[in-house]
């Protein structure tokens, strides 16, 4: 039964809401839960679908996975028999390629379908695979898994990668806490995330330094012990409703999160004429008129996030003036463009960039959700349109952002979910 979400636009937004637990972090740390036969306790799980795959592929393998009450989840691996993911799992959600460094450093052997491409691009894993073959790892690829195997344990390395890789720079640092003797990971990526992950692995007994720079070293440990998971707010949550109260001319706080992480966005959209107030653990904004054009260029942190581009985009949209947005990190990340044009947008893209020019009023219209993060790009517009906008295919918006028409209604927008059934029937 395929949903959709219909979203009368042109409401202000005003009020303030709580950010949810990181899924960019709760993937990782509860792949990190393979390398300790100890319980840990995660606070602040996000209930989003890519975290209970997350749990299922654990749970295949053999742990313990407990969901507690609110958002906390217990996970013991101490009974974990299997050291394979399953395509059906992988092909659902290419962030399960996580488990391979915890796996092999675990038991010296690991079986992991290889994440097919996404909406965004190929999304190849090769950077991970060529670090743990520098750290003993001998890789043969058969039948679309990865057959990784370490039979004297993996070694410390010195590891250059190649460009940045967020999961790349995690799986290896995972891979290396339990690896024997010293491991260096240069041109490592220092999202927030990454940073959450060497924090909870430090808590678990590993010895890291660096991790937030572009070098980490790791000294390999016995083992880890358990305990309890801090997961930080999802900062490209935080950014999106921001941008919800900015495009729609209102004013909203979004609470339990960290400004730190955000600090390009928030610079970009208050030079593009948004009031900006932030505090330890909150952020606000509000503009009472249109914003300035302001271009931008996706990298790797603390740059623009790639994250944020398609949600970028829709409030350049309404902004005054033309705009360059320029994508860095994936070859296909535009394909909310043509949904945009549909609505009225004019953008004309030019190989990684696209050009837009704002200004005009965005007018409602089906469109249909192509990735996560372009998904919200369509509901910023949608709220910001004059009329009625149905979004098809949210699935993909279920993987990301928790209770996101219960958050957005409580700012004020007019927006529900109805399934495929209950609708006009056209499949958009
Ligand atoms: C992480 O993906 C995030 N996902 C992505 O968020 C995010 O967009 C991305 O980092 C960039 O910030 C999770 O953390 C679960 P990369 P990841 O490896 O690690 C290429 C979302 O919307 N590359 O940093 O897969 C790759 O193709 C998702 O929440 C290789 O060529 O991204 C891309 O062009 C989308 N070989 C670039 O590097 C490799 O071995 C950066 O990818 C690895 C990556």
């Amino acid at each position: 039964m395929s949903e959709q979400l219909i979203i009368h636009g042109g409401k202000t937004l005003h009020g303030s809401i709580e950010a949810s637990g990181a899924k960019n972090a709760a993937l990782p740390l509860l792949a990190a839960a393979i390398l300790t036969s100890e319980e840990l306790l995660f606070h602040r799980i996000p209930h989003l679908k890519d975290v209970s795959t997350m749990l299922s592929l654990l749970v295949h393998q053999g742990a313990d996975v407990s969901i507690n009450e609110g958002n906390q989840v217990t996970v013991c691996t101490a009974s974990l028999t299997k050291s394979e993911a399953s395509y059906e799992l992988v092909k659902t959600m290419r962030a399960s390629s996580l488990v391979l460094g915890p796996l092999l450093t675990r038991f010296g052997h690991a079986y992991v379908s290889l994440p097919g491409g996404c909406a965004i691009g190929a999304r190849p894993i090769d950077l991970h695979l060529k670090a743990l073959e520098k750290m003993g790892a001998t890789i043969h690829m058969e039948h679309g898994y990865v057959k990784a195997i370490a039979e004297n344990g993996l070694h410390g390395a010195h590891i250059h990668f190649d460009h940045v890789t967020v999961t790349g720079t995690e799986n290896i640092m995972m891979a290396a806490v339990l690896a024997k003797g010293e491991t260096i990971l240069e041109n490592s990526a220092r999202e927030p995330e990454v940073v959450n992950l060497a924090e909870t692995l430090i808590m678990m007994g590993a010895k890291i330094e660096g991790a937030g720079t572009d070098r980490i070293c790791i000294q390999g440990v016995e083992t880890l012990h358990g305990g309890d998971v801090h997961i930080i707010a999802d900062r490209i949550e935080t950014a999106t409703y921001l941008a919800a109260g900015l495009i729609t001319g209102g004013d909203v706080t979004v609470t339990d999160t960290d400004p730190h992480m955000l600090e390009a966005f928030l610079a970009r959209v208050e030079e593009a004429g948004a009031m900006v107030k932030t505090g330890q653990d909150w952020i606000r904004c509000a503009s009472d008129k249109p914003l300035q054009a302001m271009s931008i260029h996706t990298t790797p942190h603390p740059g623009f996030p790639t994250d944020l581009q398609a949600q970028f985009m829709a409030l350049m949209c309404c902004a005054q003036g033309s705009s360059v947005i320029t994508e860095n990190i994936f070859e296909n990340r535009f394909m909310h463009v043509q949904e945009l044009l549909r609505m009225g947008a004019h953008i004309e893209l030019d190989g990684h960039s696209a050009i837009v020019h704002g200004g005009k009023p965005l007018s409602g219209a089906p469109v249909m959700a192509t990735d996560l993060r372009a998904s919200a790009c369509l509901i910023l517009a949608a709220l910001a349109a004059q009329g009625t906008t149905h979004i098809s295919r949210i699935y993909h918006l279920d993987r990301g952002y928790e209770r996101i028409e219960e958050k957005l209604m409580s700012l004020g927008a007019s927006i529900q979910r109805i399934s495929q059934s209950s609708s006009t029937g056209e499949e958009y």
